[in-house]
């Protein structure tokens, strides 16, 4: 038997896209699926089409950035399947792309809210219960590529991610002895409608470009080019299955592009040479034989 069979994942933003692509694969293991979205309409599609492929499901509004909403998420969850065993904290925003002066603190909110927050709350709602049965489990958060290197033009997409990708390792090493294993997933382009996120920006964050007819020419070109890049992307169904191979092998990072490994490679060696650096500077080098504590 799988060791997913009969248990129960949380999904938040499983309406469509990476979400979706989880649910299914989980599903087909034999998991409940719980998915929330913010994105009613849609979230009923993805039910039936769950539903359609025998999966058990339950459909729920969720917004992230409201912690009564995941709490409503946890109750209705066990009432309906008892324990939860995974958490899939995958709801997310690209934000608008642009320069530092021309990146408003509204859209800020809004994408640090979504994809930082959104993940903190769900995680602080669900990771207690999953404790308390003891069973174990797993927490996988969507990061991003952008949360290994900084994306330009991307800077609050990019601060988000990096603090997801930081935020696992550290949940890692804090849930590994509860036998909860704690995995980030990094995509690159997949495709999705990540580019149109703005479907889903709730008012309190719109602003008054939010409703300029036109866009600059500048941003539209940058729209552009995204969906260009994210049309060419990595078919959304590959990703579901790729995760199921990864926490397999418990894999902290899971890569869905390895021809990307040579851009982190170069930030790989640019840190490496940082250090070099440090190591040569009669100002610290003398840390060079202190003993390390605290990471890990
Ligand atoms: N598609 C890519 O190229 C790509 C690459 C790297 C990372 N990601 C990440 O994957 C995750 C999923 O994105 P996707 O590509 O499937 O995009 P998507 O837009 O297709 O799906 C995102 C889902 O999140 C939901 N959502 C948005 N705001 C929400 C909120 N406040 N509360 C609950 N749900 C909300 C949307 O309604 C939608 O169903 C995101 O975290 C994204 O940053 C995507």
């Amino acid at each position: 038997m799988s060791e997913f069979q009969g248990k129960t994942a949380v999904i938040s933003g499983g309406a469509e896209g990476i979400g979706l692509s989880v649910a299914r694969a989980v599903g087909k293991q034999g998991m409940n699926v719980v998915i929330g979205d913010i994105d009613e309409p849609q979230l009923k599609l993805a039910e039936q089409l769950l539903c359609d492929e025998g999966i058990e499901v339950l459909a729920l509004p969720l917004d992230v950035t409201k912690p009564e909403q995941w709490q409503q998420i946890a109750t209705s969850a066990q009432e309906r399947f008892g324990k939860i065993h995974m958490l899939v904290n995958n709801a997310g925003v690209s934000g608008t792309p642009g320069v530092i002066e021309k990146t408003n603190i509204q859209d800020w909110n809004w994408v640090m809210d979504v994809n930082l927050m959104g993940v903190i709350y769900g995680t602080q709602t669900l990771i207690p219960l999953m404790k308390q049965h003891g069973e174990g489990g797993w927490l996988i958060n969507v990061a991003s590529m952008a949360g290994m290197i900084g994306v330009p033009m991307g800077q609050a997409y990019t601060a988000s991610k990096v603090a997801v990708v930081g935020m696992s390792e550290s949940w890692r090493a804090e849930l590994t002895p509860q036998n909860i294993q704690v995995s980030v997933l990094c995509p690159a382009f997949v495709q999705t409608r990540i580019n149109l996120s703005s479907r889903n920006k709730p008012s309190e964050y719109q602003t008054a470009s939010d409703n300029e007819q036109e866009m600059s020419p500048a941003r539209a070109a940058m729209a552009e080019h995204m969906q260009k890049v994210i049309d060419r992307g990595l078919a959304v169904e590959v990703v579901g299955e790729r995760v199921i191979e990864a926490i397999r092998a418990n894999e902290l990072y899971i890569f869905t592009h390895p021809n990307y490994r040579t851009v982190l490679q170069k930030r790989f060696e640019a840190v490496d040479q940082a250090f070099e650096r440090a190591a040569a500077s009669p100002l610290v080098s003398h840390l060079l034989d202190e003993e390390i504590d605290g990471f890990m």
